[in-house]
């Protein structure tokens, strides 16, 4: 085989190199176990033995030549330079770190309300924003007309052709109605709890807002008593703000609770003794609640000899405000990131 005109091979080959497949074929076809540099040197021993050395020489002088080149090459394609198409990359490099999202403070004191619950036995319920009036009101023992109804202001929609009144449309103004949905489809036992939206025209500030978040709960069986609610409260009031906080329930007024009473948690910020947060009084007001109104019964078709329930009613976040130390209502629906991103 004439050397010279493989070097010249080699030359014009190693031109049309651009990439690391093409690389490979070069180094292959000259380099290779088979190639053309290993046929020269196995040819050596069938040389005249004078001849041996030179040619030794020269072939040695080749497989450098092709070595450097091949070097050369890899490190041209490498830097991206030349006529190289091929990508490379540093594996070594850092990456870009993909920021993920987080659940928003509101959804993450949801799931955890619901979860405290959820491990009790509750069945998680959700029902729609807009509402008839009938089951935001009348069949909560709030008759029209009623100045109860004041208590809760509520958006009413200008829906058309809705007769009798009470089909009338509004945005629900507590959780409640879902409590006759659920008891007009189901029959006791029934624990269930629900979490959802509910709206007020209230004017905005740092302590309202027109919506936000209830969770309501309600137990229904033979022979439920307050003591349960009780103890269902205490339980759940423990989970969420620690298990040295102390409970107080306080008579109150619901239409659709008798007797009803609001439930205070002693201030988890000076324990009971007094400060600006619970207004000196050390007790926090976390939630309604009471024992299911008969009336309430009558209306879903529930015999109130045979059935006793109680129900709740939470603002979810108030719980969170109170649990997080948050001052402002406002800043749940800003979403600026940097109070999101310290949840
Ligand atoms: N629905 C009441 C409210 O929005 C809360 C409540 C629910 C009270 C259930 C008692 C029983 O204020």
């Amino acid at each position: 085989m004439d050397i010279d005109a493989i070097k010249t091979q080699v030359d014009f080959e190693i031109g049309s190199v651009d990439s690391v497949r093409s690389l490979e074929a070069f180094r292959l076809k000259f380099l290779g176990r088979k190639g053309i540099i290993a046929q020269l040197t196995s040819s050596i021993p069938n040389l005249h033995p004078q001849e041996r050395g030179a040619f030794g020489q020269e072939v040695n002088a080749l497989k450098n030549k092709v070595s450097s080149l091949i070097t050369e090459k890899q490190r041209s394609i490498a830097s991206g330079s030349g006529e190289s198409r091929q990508r490379t990359y540093d594996i070594g490099m850092p990456g870009i770190a993909q920021e993920l999202g987080s659940l928003h403070p509101l959804t993450q004191i949801l799931n955890e309300i619901c979860g405290i619950f959820k491990k009790m036995g509750f069945a998680v319920v959700e029902g729609p924003e807009i509402e008839s009036e009938y089951n935001n009101f009348t069949g909560l023992n709030i008759p029209l007309e009623h100045p109860s109804r004041d208590v809760f202001d509520t958006f009413y929609l200008k829906a058309k052709n809705l007769e009798p009144k009470t089909q009338n449309l509004l945005l629900r103004s507590h959780t409640s109605p879902v409590q006759i949905r659920v008891m007009k489809k189901q029959k006791p036992p029934l624990a269930v709890i629900v979490p959802g939206r509910v709206y007020r025209p209230d004017a905005v500030d740092a302590s309202h807002s027109f919506m936000f978040h209830q969770i309501e709960g309600f137990m229904v069986d033979r022979n439920i008593t307050f003591a349960d609610l009780k103890g269902i409260l205490e339980v759940f009031a423990k989970a969420v703000f620690g298990e040295d906080i102390k409970m107080r329930f306080r008579p109150h007024f619901f239409p659709f609770t008798e007797p009803s009473a609001e439930v205070d948690i002693s201030c988890i910020i000076c324990k009971g003794r007094g400060c600006s947060v619970c207004g000196k009084k050390g007790w926090l007001e976390i939630l309604g609640s009471g024992m299911i109104h008969p009336n309430v019964f009558k209306h879903v078709g529930y015999d109130p000899k045979k059935y006793t329930g109680f129900a709740f009613g939470m603002g979810v976040e108030r719980i969170a405000m109170l649990k997080y130390g948050i001052n402002d209502i406002r800043i749940f629906f800003e979403n600026d990131l940097r109070f999101l991103k310290q949840f």
